[in-house]
C-alpha cells in the first residue's frame, strides 16, 4: 500500500472515536431561515418530532453542544462544535431551555428542548452565519450521547443575503424520515419508504428532494437485486428505470437545493450509467458516464466516489477502470489532509455511520479486481480493525474478515479470461453496498 496512504491511516486510527455515535434525524414541522452579513443570525426550528419524546436533561453535569454548519461548494463550513455551558439551562414545564443573551459561545442565544420541539437561535457576532447559495444545511445539537441531526434541503431562498427553508410539510417529513429509517437499517423493508415518498410528491410534483430519494431508493433496491450488474434481470430492469425517471424528475427542480449540492448529479449519473448498462443502450450509459466523470471532476472528496459504481461492470483493463485507479492512486492521497477537518463526508460523523469501514470494503473490492491483492487485503484488514470496535453490524464484519481471506482466489477469478466467473462485489445482491456506510 503507497506510503502517504499508509500514514493517513495511522492518523486516523488515531484520531477517530471507537464507537460510532448514533443520532436521530428529526423531520417534524422543520424549518429555518439563516440571514448573513454583520447582523447575521440563524433560526432553526423542529416541532413533535418522535425522536423528541425523551429528551435528556442537558442541566448539569450533562455535555450539550451545538454545531451550525452548511454544505457549500463541496465542503462543510461553519462554526466548530460548541460546548454550551451547562448552567445556562433551566428546566420549563414541558422541557429545558439555555438562555445568555450575550451569545458568549458561538453566539447561541436560547436553545429550547423537550418533547414539543426543538429551537436554536444564534446571532453575529459570535455565530458565523450560513450563506448561500448552499446545498444544505446541517443541525447538529446533543445531550451526552442523545445526539440530533436537522438537516434542511429545500429552500424559498439560497442566495448570498438569506437562506430560508420554510416548513416542511407532513408528507415530506414522513417520506424523508421513511427513507433514513430504510438506509440505517432501522426498517428492514423498502415497499414502506417508497410508499412515503410517493405520497409526498403526488401531494408536490414539485418535491425535489422526494423525487431524488426515490431515485435513491431505486437504487438501492436495484443493487441489493443485482448480483452482477453486467447481466440484469427483469425485475432489475424495471427497479433501475423507476431510478433514473425519478431522478430525471428531480434534476431541472432547481429551487430545491438540488441544484447547489453537487452530489446530486453525480448519483443521478450513475443511475443513468447503470440503466444504460442494463438496457444495451450506449447513449444512455455514455451520458451518465460524463456525469459521474464531471461530478468526480467538480469535487473529487465526495463525489470521487461516484465513478467506483463503473466498477462491477468495467474491465479491470478499461478506460473507465484507469479513472477508478487514478482516483485512488493520484487524487485520494492529495486529500488527506483535508478530511480531518470533514468527518461528515470522511469519515463516521454524518449520515454515513460506519463510512470509513465501508469504504475500506469498497477498496478492497476495487484493488482486488485489478488483480492488487496485498492492497486488497490491507483494505479489508482496515476494514476489519474498525469495524470491530464501531459497533459495525456483525454480519459485515464476518464478511469483511472472509474478504481478506478470499481475496487472492477472487483476484484470480477476476484475472482468468472468463467475464462470467468474476464474483460479486460486496454485496451486491445481498445487503447491498449502501448498508456497508449507511447501516446503524
Ligand atoms: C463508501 C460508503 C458509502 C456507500 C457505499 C454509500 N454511501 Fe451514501 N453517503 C456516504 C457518505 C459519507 C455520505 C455523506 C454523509 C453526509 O451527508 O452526512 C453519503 C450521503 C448520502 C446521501 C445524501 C445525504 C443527504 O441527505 O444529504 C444519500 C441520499 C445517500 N448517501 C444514499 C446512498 C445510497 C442509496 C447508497 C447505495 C446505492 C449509498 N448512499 C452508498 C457514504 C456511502
Amino acid at each position: 500500500m503507497h506510503a502517504p496512504l499508509t500514514a493517513f491511516l495511522v492518523a486516523l486510527f488515531l484520531s477517530v472515536p471507537s464507537v460510532a455515535s448514533c443520532f436521530a434525524l428529526l423531520e417534524v414541522d422543520k424549518e429555518a431561515t439563516f440571514v448573513s452579513g454583520p447582523e447575521g443570525y440563524a433560526r432553526i426550528r423542529v416541532g413533535a418530532d418522535r425522536a423528541l419524546q425523551a429528551p435528556r436533561d442537558p442541566r448539569c453535569p450533562a455535555v450539550s453542544r451545538v454545531r451550525i454548519s452548511s454544505y457549500r461548494d463541496s465542503r462543510f463550513v461553519g462554526d466548530a462544535e460548541a460546548a454550551l455551558p451547562c448552567e445556562s439551562w433551566t428546566k420549563t414545564a414541558r422541557g429545558f431551555v439555555y438562555r445568555d443573551s450575550s451569545g458568549a459561545v458561538a453566539g447561541i442565544r436560547t436553545v429550547r428542548f423537550g418533547p414539543d420541539g426543538l429551537q436554536i437561535e444564534a446571532a453575529a457576532p459570535g455565530h458565523t452565519p450560513v450563506t448561500g447559495p448552499i446545498g444544505f444545511a446541517h443541525v447538529r445539537f446533543s445531550v451526552d450521547d442523545q445526539q440530533f441531526f436537522v438537516r434542511f434541503h429545500t429552500f424559498s431562498r439560497n442566495g448570498a443575503a438569506a437562506v430560508v427553508s420554510p416548513r416542511a410539510s407532513r408528507a415530506s417529513a414522513a417520506a424523508e424520515a421513511a427513507f433514513w429509517d430504510t438506509m440505517l437499517g432501522d426498517v428492514a423493508d423498502s415497499d414502506g419508504a417508497l410508499t412515503a415518498l410517493a405520497r409526498a410528491t403526488s401531494r408536490n410534483p414539485y418535491d425535489g428532494r422526494a423525487h431524488f430519494l426515490t431515485g435513491m431508493m431505486r437504487l438501492y433496491r436495484f443493487e441489493r437485486m443485482e448480483p452482477d450488474q453486467r447481466r440484469v434481470s427483469l425485475a432489475g430492469k424495471r427497479e433501475i428505470l423507476a431510478s433514473t425517471s425519478a431522478m430525471e424528475r428531480a434534476l431541472p427542480l432547481r429551487l430545491g437545493g438540488l441544484a447547489d449540492d453537487s452530489r446530486v448529479p453525480g448519483f443521478a449519473g450513475a443511475a443513468i450509467y447503470k440503466k444504460g448498462v442494463a438496457f444495451g443502450e450506449s447513449r444512455t450509459t455514455e451520458r451518465g458516464r460524463r456525469m459521474m466523470e464531471d461530478a468526480a471532476e467538480v469535487d473529487a472528496l465526495f463525489n470521487g466516489f461516484i465513478p467506483f459504481g463503473f466498477a462491477p461492470i468495467a474491465a479491470p483493463t478499461s478506460p473507465d477502470y484507469a479513472t477508478i485507479l487514478h482516483l485512488l492512486d493520484d487524487v485520494f492521497p492529495t486529500l488527506f489532509e483535508e478530511c480531518f477537518m470533514q468527518p461528515e463526508i470522511c469519515f463516521n460523523e454524518g449520515l454515513a455511520p460506519h463510512n470509513l469501514e465501508g469504504t475500506f470494503v469498497l477498496f478492497g473490492d476495487l484493488y482486488t479486481k485489478a488483480g492488487r491483492v496485498e492492497d486488497a487485503v490491507s483494505a479489508y484488514e482496515t476494514a476489519v480493525g474498525f469495524g470491530e470496535s464501531s459497533g459495525w453490524k456483525p454480519e459485515f464484519l464476518e464478511r469483511a474478515r472472509q474478504l481478506v481471506q478470499e481475496a487472492p482466489a477472487r483476484a484470480a477469478l477476476y484475472q482468468d479470461d472468463d467475464p462470467a466467473n468474476d464474483p460479486a462485489f460486496t454485496d451486491l445482491g445481498g445487503a447491498g453496498n449502501c448498508a456497508y456506510c449507511h447501516n446503524r
